[in-house]
């Protein structure tokens, strides 16, 4: 029986006769997503479930407008469960649809939603395509997420085909308040993705750092879209989802790798939460999307 999990490491417990063993089993992090075991976590299912809700009515149109003429062939990287590669597989169904990611229980979530598209297990950092092979390479929600941002947009640029198209979700965890809220939402969102980034080798204020990636790679047309995930734009309970879902999957980590006391750290995801739900409170999140051109 597996007593509890930590980053990389197991404590395993077993119970035989009247002996109780307890073993602390290293597994190495996988380095190329320091994040593994939230995104394997079942509140990510959940939450990528409410996030597309949120914002692909706002997305949907930055697509439509940047489509002319539609793309071929479509890569999603870091597709996750298929909840956005399902919806660009509507919006240009002449296209053929490609997905990676490396979790493989989210990849056959996808497979079982969009059975005529092609998921496979791959690296974002090693993309497993020949140089120019699509003409819209799509990434959502993954930068914050890896130990190498800048690797993950150039090998999309590598895979893209000339004049081919960048669409990038790169999140910005700085990019988040609520209000009321006893303890101020600044407090959580202005330091804690910080000492959280630094721990674990990633990213959390990537969003603003986008546009200086792009343009250090040499794509054209650099273009921002703000989705504002708000309580005004966005009903109040799917925004409490992605709330519940992030306080399930990252306050035990938070807890570990920040040295926050647990008590705040929960203390915070209630008050934001109560926010969401308040009639009275305000919360939002904005969301860069940024596009480019090969
Ligand atoms: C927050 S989810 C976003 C999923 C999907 N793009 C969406 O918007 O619904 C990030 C995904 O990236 C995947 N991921 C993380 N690091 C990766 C890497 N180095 N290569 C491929 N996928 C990776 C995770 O397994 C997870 O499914």
């Amino acid at each position: 029986m597996v007593a509890r999990r930590a980053r990389g490491r197991e404590l395993a417990v077993v119970h035989g006769g009247n002996k109780t063993t307890i073993t602390l089993v290293c597994k190495p992090m996988n380095p190329s997503s320091p994040q593994a075991r939230e995104m394997a976590d079942e509140s990510m299912v959940r939450n990528l479930a409410a996030q597309a809700e949120a914002i692909w009515p706002q997305e949907r149109p930055i697509f439509e407008r940047n489509s002319r003429p539609p793309p071929k062939h479509v890569l999603d990287v870091g597709c996750g469960t298929g909840e956005i590669t399902k919806r660009l597989a509507e919006l240009f169904p002449e296209a053929t649809l490609t997905g990676i990611d490396l979790e493989e229980p989210h990849l056959e979530k996808a497979r079982q939603k969009l059975p005529e598209a092609t998921f496979r297990r791959a690296d974002a950092l090693a993309l497993p395509f020949e140089d120019e092979s699509f003409d819209l390479a799509v990434c959502r929600h993954l930068t914050q997420a890896v130990p190498d941002a800048k690797k993950v947009l150039a090998e999309m640029q590598r895979v893209l085909k000339p004049n081919g198209r960048m669409h990038v979700i790169s999140e910005d965890y700085g990019m988040l308040w609520c209000h009321p809220t006893e303890l101020d939402s600044d407090g959580f969102w202005q330091r804690i993705p910080h000492l959280f980034g630094k721990a674990i080798g990633c990213d959390l204020y990537v969003g603003r750092k986008t546009y200086t990636y792009l343009h250090d790679l040499g794509m054209k047309d650099i273009a921002v879209d703000y989705v504002v995930v708000d309580t005004l734009r966005v009903a109040r309970e799917t925004f409490a989802r992605i709330w519940e879902a992030w306080r399930d999957g990252y306050t035990d980590s938070i807890v570990e790798y920040t040295r926050t006391p647990r008590q705040e750290v929960e203390q915070r995801w209630r008050e934001m939460i109560d926010c969401v739900r308040d009639p009275r409170g305000y919360a939002l999140w904005q969301v860069p999307v940024w596009t480019a051109v090969k």
